[in-house]
């Protein structure tokens, strides 16, 4: 079956670098797929999927395009940004404490400033509301409907099956840059499409490798479901039945829970910037990374000799955070 069409917006291939100190350390071969440079400010995970998802809204005629998140979603900013220049608007569904305009940060910091440079229009809901944001995305697509515009909504995180293809591609293009396939392959896990479209990709390809998501938020048997409902819903893009054992989601690093750190977390954050001049975000890479760290000094053979930790990006969400991280230095 022929690919879904995919806009060009990622800097491909990110590299794939050789942890060396923790490789020394740990004694295993671990390294590092660069997606925190698929761009500057299109840069992280969230790029590969919009390729696919972005292109579908042109295709489909959007003027504006709605999606959700975080306050500090970098899925949204990214949506925004990619989506300004192809001439659509983004209409952002951001969660806050009590879905109070005046709780967007002012000035704007980070994945908020993005937002606001490339003209977003931001919906704050609470988290109450945002259970509902399928709903609500609705309302936002009937309001621009009302305006004569055509809307296009993308889910939260951009995990559905259409998205989930950019990481199917990602999977294929780590196999191209090693001489034998990785046992484990891991990545931060938020809303599922990432880890979803990554074990699929490993299951074409037909190799042992497998994939494991880091759960920041929510637990194992949530994100397996919705892991689950993508693979079955890729089937319609010819992708074959996901094996259970294909992946797995790892969870017990959540810490304080969605986009709250602990200063053991932030202090992990600090030493792998200095010493590895690697830089994590608090909310999704930090905790993964420190996540797989953790699990390998406790057992440096349970996911095989060659691993790989995926950057996800983030770093604009790094510097809209609070001064927690200073004072825990
Ligand atoms: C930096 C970063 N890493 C990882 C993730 C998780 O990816 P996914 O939502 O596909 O699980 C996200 C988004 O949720 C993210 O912004």
């Amino acid at each position: 079956m022929e690919r879904p069409k995919r806009i060009a917006l990622a800097h491909l291939p990110t590299p794939l670098q050789p942890h060396a100190r923790l490789s020394r350390e740990l004694g295993v071969d671990l390294f590092v797929k660069r997606d925190d440079l698929t761009g500057s400010h299109l840069s992280g995970n969230k790029i590969r999927k919009l390729e696919y998802l972005l292109a579908d809204a042109v295709a489909q005629g959007a003027t504006h395009v709605v999606t959700c998140g975080g306050v500090q979603s970098n899925h949204c900013r990214a949506t925004a940004m990619a989506a300004a220049p192809l001439g659509m608007r983004a209409e952002l569904l951001l969660r806050t404490p009590n879905g109070l305009r005046d709780e967007l940060p002012s000035p704007p910091t980070g994945n908020v400033y993005l937002d606001r440079l490339v003209g977003a229009r931001i919906h704050p809901t609470d988290p109450l509301g945002y259970q509902s944001r399928a709903d609500f995305m609705r309302d936002i697509a009937d309001g621009v409907r009302d305006r004569d515009g055509v809307p296009y909504v993308i889910p939260e995180g951009g995990s559905n099956a259409l998205g989930a293809l950019g990481y199917v591609d990602a999977a294929a293009e780590i196999l191209g840059q090693l001489d034998a396939p990785p046992d484990a392959v891991f990545v931060a896990t938020g809303s599922g499409g990432t880890l979803a479209g990554l074990a699929l990709g490993f299951e074409v390809a037909g190799v042992a490798t497998r994939a494991y998501g880091v759960a920041v938020c929510d637990d194992r048997a949530y994100f397996r479901a919705i892991v689950d409902a993508i693979a079955d819903d890729a089937r319609a893009y010819g992708l074959p039945v996901l094996a259970p054992d294909r992946y797995d989601v790892l969870e017990g690093f959540q810490g304080r829970g969605y986009a709250l750190s602990t200063e053991e977390e932030l202090a992990f954050l600090a030493e792998v910037a200095r010493a590895d001049g690697l830089v994590l975000d608090p909310v999704y890479t930090n905790k993964a990374f420190l996540g797989l760290v953790s699990l390998l000094r406790e057992d440096p053979t349970r996911f095989g000799r060659r691993v790989v930790f995926i950057h996800t990006g983030g770093i604009f969400g790094l510097l809209a955070h609070d001064d927690a991280l200073h004072a825990a230095r």
